[in-house]
């Protein structure tokens, strides 16, 4: 396997609320390496976005970090926001969910390009700039008559390629997209996955692609990460753990996607919790339908699999569980989370 182009250890996000601290990245370890896609699944609120922008040192505002996010051996957390904004775009992109509030409607797509490329890429001439441009764009299904024209004349769907294009333009190493596709029909979602693909293919870009699409992650990713309350739970190969969960939040995150072989949808009882202050031990014991005494006691270990393969449970370590420990958490408690 070859060596991470970023690795994440330890990172450690909070935001600083009147309620206190919201955990929303609690502990985390993630390498990506070139040519990669790992996809970031997890239910709304458990912090992927913000793992997403902590992974390109790109926190919001309010926020802190501790830990570090290595490139190219330089810790993102540690360096100046002028360093920084220096590797945003050749080396680093993001893609966002929302298309037109990162396009200035004032400026024509032309300008977006030669704007970016002029920032990042000094030497280019203005026709290289041009040229390279409109191949992205190509890749995108953008076709070149339509270069001069504003953000407006676009579709949603194409405005969102035409974000992608810009942010590919630059062929960075490192790529994060935030649900690039959540607001997209089926067809052009498929049609940003395969050029995805294309791209980590021929540039060798490390892609981290947060979902809430599972198929995508069958599909398009070749390991899967899921977070739940601020953790990452389990990673792992893509189609392994899709196939055969080891976590349970994992499963049930499955088991709650809709299939076109079953008709009724499972939803996992109650909610994430509140990452002010989340439940101690296993964050997902009030939830978990195989939930043991020791998951309300005792924080699980993360248990190496093999394979590549990790998971964060103590269903994983049972020779590990102290004598008395083992049976099934009372039913009490689950039951009060199934009301929250
Ligand atoms: N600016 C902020 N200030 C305070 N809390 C925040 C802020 N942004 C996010 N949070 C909280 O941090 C936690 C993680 O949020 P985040 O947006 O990272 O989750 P997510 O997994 O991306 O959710 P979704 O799937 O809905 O996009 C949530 O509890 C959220 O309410
Ligand atoms: S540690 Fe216990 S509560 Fe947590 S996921 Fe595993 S079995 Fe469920
Ligand atoms: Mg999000």
């Amino acid at each position: 396997m070859s060596e991470p182009v970023l690795s994440v250890r330890g990172l450690r996000i909070w935001y600083g609320t009147d309620r206190g601290a919201v955990r929303a990245v609690d502990g985390v370890n993630l390498d990506l390496r070139p040519g990669e896609t790992v996809g970031l699944v997890g239910e709304s609120g458990c912090g992927k976005s913000t793992l997403g922008r902590g992974v390109l040192g790109l926190l919001p505002e309010g926020s802190s970090a501790v830990g570090e996010v290595n490139y190219k051996g330089r810790n993102l957390l540690a360096l100046k926001p002028r360093e920084l904004r220096k590797l945003r775009g050749p080396d680093l992109g993001m893609i966002f969910q929302e298309p037109m509030t990162r396009l200035n409607p004032l400026m024509k797509v032309s300008q977006h390009f030669e704007e970016t490329l002029k920032t990042h890429e000094p030497s280019l001439g203005k026709k290289a700039a041009r040229a390279r441009a409109l191949e992205a764009l190509r890749g995108m299904g953008i076709p070149p008559t339509r270069y001069g024209q504003y953000p407006h004349e676009f579709s949603g769907g194409m405005r969102q390629r035409i974000m992608i294009a810009l942010a590919l333009v630059l062929r960075p190493a490192v790529i994060v997209a935030d649900e690039p596709t959540t607001a997209l029909d089926v067809l052009v979602e498929a049609q940003i996955i395969r050029i995805l693909a294309d791209l980590r293919a021929n540039f060798d870009t490390a892609l981290l692609l947060i979902t809430h699409n599972l198929g995508i992650v069958a599909e398009a990713c070749d390991r899967v990460a899921v977070m739940y309350a601020g953790r990452i739970v389990e990673k792992g190969p893509a189609y392994d753990v899709t196939s055969k969960p080891a976590h349970p939040y994992s499963r049930e995150l499955l088991r709650s996607t809709i299939s076109l072989s079953t008709t009724s949808l499972h939803s996992i009882p109650g909610a994430p919790p509140n990452l002010v202050d989340p439940p101690p031990a296993c964050r997902f014991h009030p939830r978990c339908p195989d939930a043991m005494r020791v998951c309300a006691k005792d924080w699980p270990p993360s248990v190496d699999l093999g394979a590549g393969r990790r998971s964060e449970c103590w269903q994983s370590a049972r020779d590990r569980i102290p004598a008395g420990l083992e049976a099934p958490l009372e039913r009490e408690a689950l039951a009060v989370a199934e009301e929250a």
